[in-house]
């Protein structure tokens, strides 16, 4: 990982100090700005279950701290309990969302820590643990910077004979919303934004609507323009040549190369490729998931289709979409065969079809 220069963000998803965890609700922008707090590991995995904290770097971002809360609050009550806590508390957190990788790995991490300092005192067990939540934290910070300088470069090689303003397509979040620094597909955003002109486009992302809720409100934070989408409207735009690059994040990469992302993007994947535009999947390697072969074996989350037929209003009542006793079907990720991505960002390098090699290099 490089150098930390680079452009920077006025948004702070989650604050940590001295067992409180603050998280930014989520389900609460663009209308307020409300932190959550989370004193314990179960409430932390129910605020990642409800989405009040979402984006796969983050919530094992997240995670690690909760697991930080849930060790000061034992200690301070009964310190012999903080094994059989810690064990309780990542078996909640890994549970509460099943495809992003980064949770799971951050809590392997906490819990590594945990184990290498068995026999020390509760309360220096507790600051090894947050030592290791503050690091998990900036590595993730560095490699946002890092991710969005390498796939301003590619796309910027890509471009050479382009002429007038590019414009990139983003869906969902996968922004300083959904990690410790500036964002992976955002990330890249924002070092093209300050290298030059750039229209930005953001889908929706029916129906938790992060494009339309939290995209564009990240962006306006940070004083960028943004040009929202319906869902369905990102193939014509893209057939049109109104689309000069898809810059997407990424839940789970399997060692083939494969990638979950939010339910949608495999559509636009599949897009790019009719029309010969870039298609780039913006990634940190700790979402690069080795033991996962291929796209079929990653978990794919099935959730509740109410949250499709109800719309959630700010003050967190909801109003139906559809007639009494509709059902839905809500698979919150979709998976994008590796040839159709033209480019695998990560911190330390960036990877092109078939992948697979270029993968296992990056975590060697
Ligand atoms: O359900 P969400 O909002 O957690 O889904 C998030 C995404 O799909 C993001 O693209 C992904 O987690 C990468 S975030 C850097």
């Amino acid at each position: 990982m490089s150098s930390d220069a680079g452009p920077a963000t006025r948004v702070t998803p989650y604050v940590y100090s001295a067992g409180r965890l603050r998280l930014l609700d989520q389900r609460r922008l663009p209308h307020e700005e409300v932190f959550l707090e989370c004193d314990s590991a179960a409430q932390t995995a129910e605020a990642i279950r409800s989405l009040a904290v979402r984006g796969a770097p983050l919530i094992g971002v997240a995670a690690a701290y909760g697991l930080c809360a849930e060790a000061r609050r034992v200690t301070a009550r009964v310190p012999e309990d903080l094994d059989v806590a810690l064990a309780l508390g990542a078996e909640r957190l890994v549970s509460a969302r099943p495809t992003a990788v980064n949770l799971a790995w951050a809590v392997g991490r906490m819990r590594a820590v945990a184990a290498a300092s068995a026999n020390g005192r509760a309360g220096e067990r507790v600051l090894r643990l947050e030592e290791e939540a503050h690091r998990i934290a900036e590595e993730d910070r560095l490699a946002c910077l890092a991710i969005g300088r390498l796939g301003a470069a590619w796309l910027h090689a890509r471009w050479s004979s382009l002429s007038g303003v590019p414009s990139v397509l983003t869906h969902c979040n996968a922004g300083a919303l959904a990690t410790a620094g500036i964002g992976t597909a955002l990330g890249i955003v924002r070092v093209l934004a300050a290298e030059g002109p750039l229209a930005v486009l953001a889908d929706e992302t029916r129906p938790f609507l992060q494009g339309a809720r939290l995209t564009a409100w990240e962006l306006r934070q940070d004083g960028l323009d943004v040009t929202l989408l319906p869902d369905v409207a990102a193939a014509s735009l893209i057939a049109r040549g109104r689309v000069q690059g898809v810059i997407v994040g990424a839940d789970r990469i399997a060692a083939n190369g494969d990638v979950a992302n939010k339910v949608g993007t495999y559509g636009l994947a599949l897009a790019c490729q009719a029309h010969g535009v870039p298609f780039l999947v913006a990634a940190p390697t700790t979402t690069i998931d080795l033991a996962t072969r291929d796209g079929a074996s990653i978990p794919i989350e099935e959730r509740d289709g109410a949250e499709v037929v109800a719309l959630r209003l700010p003050g967190g009542a909801s109003v139906s979409l559809a007639p009494a006793g509709v059902s839905a079907l809500y698979p919150a990720f979709d998976v994008t065969p590796a040839a159709l991505v033209d480019a695998i960002v990560t911190e330390r390098g960036v990877s092109g079809p078939p992948h697979a090699e270029a993968l296992a290099r990056f975590l060697s």
